[in-house]
């Protein structure tokens, strides 16, 4: 959707245009270009932020963890009681056919089932049909020097939304509980918080699960304490922490022992693996990667390198 933005000290309109060549976008059931790729603005996804959605990545032609992305998407949508219109082979077979249709060898998908065409009006059940949509595009979330020498973060005042209101494990179109933490790191010079729950245990950060490392051993909450089940992260818990020697326990975790630990990474199909260096003004791991955490993002890059899995 183009926007236009008129410049405070003239009058010229511009017109900001993606730099990148023109994609083509899954839409409700055929390819179009991106600039046929249109949605009513009485889409409740819009009006009301009611659908769900997946990011996933691209590693030399393989969708790193396809079936597990398509399974939460699904299950995000029966949380919410939406009936996508196509089955998740149907998706499965169309998310290749964009990373092809956009000679992607490398990137990132995007999927949304929006609750569709409707009145105004909260009711969920008057659009007859979701709409779907699938963008892939190559994507840079951190710049790679931030890999090598870890990221700042900052602890966010906002909590973490209770399960019992809007259960984080729902991958939704509604994210402003996270983007309001967001603007609490960028107002700090950071580019993540990390964001507890209002028992004031630790959860994840706005868009990445979080780990820490105390004596050689890796911990993570549970998603039960309020947090969005991360692919990655599952991933990290099953292969990638035991293939380096370092298994993973889930336990509740206050935000001292984080303040306090070794090392600290956060992991999210966007950021991948990346290292903690500074949770406000508390140096981590002397300002560096720490050496675990180190291993474990070689490790993840070996994996994604020479064959990713699609399970
Ligand atoms: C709130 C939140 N937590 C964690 C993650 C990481 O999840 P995943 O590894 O499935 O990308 C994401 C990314 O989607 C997220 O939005």
């Amino acid at each position: 959707m183009a926007h236009s933005t008129v410049s405070e000290t003239s009058s010229t309109i511009t017109e900001p245009k993606r730099t990148k060549p023109m994609l083509k976008i899954w839409l409700d059931g055929q390819l179009v270009d991106e600039d046929q790729a249109k949605v009513s603005v009485f889409d409740h996804g819009l009006l009301y932020g009611d659908g769900v959605f997946e990011g996933i990545r691209i590693y030399n032609h393989r969708i790193l963890k396809l079936h597990s992305h398509l399974e939460r998407w699904y299950r995000s949508a029966e949380k919410i009681r939406l009936t996508p219109a196509y089955n998740i082979d149907e998706m499965d077979k169309a998310m290749r056919e964009t990373v092809k249709a956009n000679n992607l060898r490398d990137g990132y998908i995007r999927s949304l089932f929006t609750r569709g065409y409707g009145d105004l009006g909260l009711n969920p059940f008057i659009c007859p049909t979701a709409g779907t949509i699938i963008i892939a595009d190559s994507i840079q979330l951190y710049p790679p020097e931030l890999y090598e020498t870890g990221i700042p973060v900052v602890v966010a005042d906002r909590p973490r939304l209770p399960v019992q209101c809007l259960d984080p494990s729902v991958k939704s179109l509604n994210y402003l509980n996270n983007i309001m933490a967001k603007i609490e790191a960028i107002e700090a010079g950071v580019l993540e918080a990390i964001m507890l729950n209002i028992e004031g245990n630790v959860t994840e950060c706005t868009g990445d699960n979080l780990f820490m490392i105390t004596d050689g051993k890796i911990y993570t909450p549970p998603v039960s304490d309020g947090l969005l089940g991360g692919i990655t992260r599952q991933w990290v818990i099953d292969e990638i922490g035991p293939d380096c020697g370092h298994p993973v326990e889930e336990r509740h975790i206050k935000i001292d022992e984080v303040l306090n630990a070794d090392e600290v990474f956060l992991t999210g199909t966007g950021a991948e693996i990346i290292g903690v260096n500074k949770i406000d003004d508390r140096v981590l791991s002397d300002g560096k990667v720490g050496p675990i955490s180190s291993k474990l993002i070689a490790r993840f890059k070996e994996r994604v390198a020479e064959n990713a899995p699609e399970d």
